[in-house]
């Protein structure tokens, strides 16, 4: 099969489409015939061993001490099941489904294999592959943050620093289904399409420091890692929560020490996508109540013009490669 593989950490460049193997799966796994999948903030990080403040030698350790351990990136994928490992239930040849690879990735080549029992979800018919793989990474960490670290309640105001990017057009997006009054932060060029997710007002961060107004709010989430804990807490109601997506060691370490004056509280924490939320989020993007935003679609030949985007910092929503 045709895979982008990547044999040493770096730039971009290092990743390059070989001839492969398929994968075979185990028991308990499945074959998936991959036909869109994402790059991500994630698999720029790994790539390039770029990991947030204190964990640079975790990343090595996790992913590889010399190099990279899977040569294949790629957490996101929607395809198509292609065959069923031993022991395998619910699942049958052919259908649709939706993935989160997790520590397995692999999305980025015409096949990858998954736990049938891990983040793999059957696909409703009225939805598309692209569509599909770009609402795995970004809503499966805001229902994440926003449902289970914050417990969000209607009628909350929430602020989303990075609103424009893969995770922010979906805390958006989900924070005002979920019934919450919304404030994206983004540049001046992107603040159309996030009005147009459902924030009430945006912020262009080149001409206002939101932190620096008297608004304050319940939520404020941290996609850019540039409004921690020191920054934001005065932009915080009592009971407000800081969610930072963004966290670097120091943070996560401090996040329950500093927090806890009029029960205002940061919170860290790691996504873990499961079955159930892939099916939700699915679910939510055929009723109408969440977009999957693309703003860029690569063939697997031209992958690391994606990666280039991705790692920019300043990607819109989703960079869908196709396969
Ligand atoms: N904890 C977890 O489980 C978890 C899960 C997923 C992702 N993450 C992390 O979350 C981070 C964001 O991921 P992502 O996929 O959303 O990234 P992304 O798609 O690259 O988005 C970055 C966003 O930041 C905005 N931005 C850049 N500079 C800014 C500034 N100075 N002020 C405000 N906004 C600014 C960009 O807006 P403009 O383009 O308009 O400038 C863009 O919307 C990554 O570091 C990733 O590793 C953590």
């Amino acid at each position: 099969m045709r895979a982008a593989v990547y044999h040493k950490y770096g730039p971009p460049g290092v990743v390059g489409v070989e001839e492969i193997a398929t994968p075979q799966p185990k028991r308990g796994e499945v074959l998936i015939r991959v036909r869109a999948a994402t790059v991500t903030a994630a698999d720029w990080r790994i790539r390039s061993l770029t990991m947030p403040r204190g964990f640079g030698a975790f990343g090595r350790l996790a992913f590889g001490l010399f190099g990279p351990r899977k040569k294949v990136l790629g957490m996101a994928a929607a395809g198509e099941i292609a065959a069923c490992g031993a022991g395998v239930s619910g699942f049958v040849v052919g259908e649709r489904v939706l993935a989160d690879c997790g520590t397995y990735m692999g999305a980025h080549a015409e096949f990858c294999v998954v736990k049938a029992d891990g983040a793999l979800a059957k696909m409703p018919d009225s939805l598309g592959f692209e569509q599909a793989a770009a609402l795995v990474f970004g809503g499966s960490t805001a229902l994440y943050f926003l449902r289970d670290i914050a417990r969000i309640q209607p009628r909350e105001q929430v602020l989303v620093n990075g609103a424009s990017g893969e995770t922010g057009v979906a805390f958006v997006q989900l924070a005002q289904h979920l019934g919450a009054d919304v404030v994206g932060v983004c540049s001046a060029g992107n603040a159309g399409l996030v009005r147009g997710l459902g924030a009430a007002r945006v912020v262009d961060y080149a001409q206002e420091d939101f932190a620096a107004s008297a608004e304050k709010y319940d939520i404020i989430v941290d996609t850019v890692g540039n409004a921690g804990w020191p920054r934001s807490k005065e932009g915080l109601k009592d009971n407000g929560r800081l969610l930072q997506v963004l966290a670097g060691l120091p943070d996560m370490i401090s996040a329950p020490f500093v927090s806890r004056r009029a029960g205002r509280k940061a919170l860290t924490g790691v996504a873990k996508p499961t079955a159930a939320d892939l099916s939700f989020l699915a679910d939510l993007v055929v009723s109408g109540a969440f977009a999957s935003v693309i703003s860029q679609r690569f063939e697997l030949a031209d992958i690391v013009e994606a990666h280039r985007l991705v790692d920019s910092g300043h990607k819109v929503g989703s960079v869908i490669i196709r396969m």
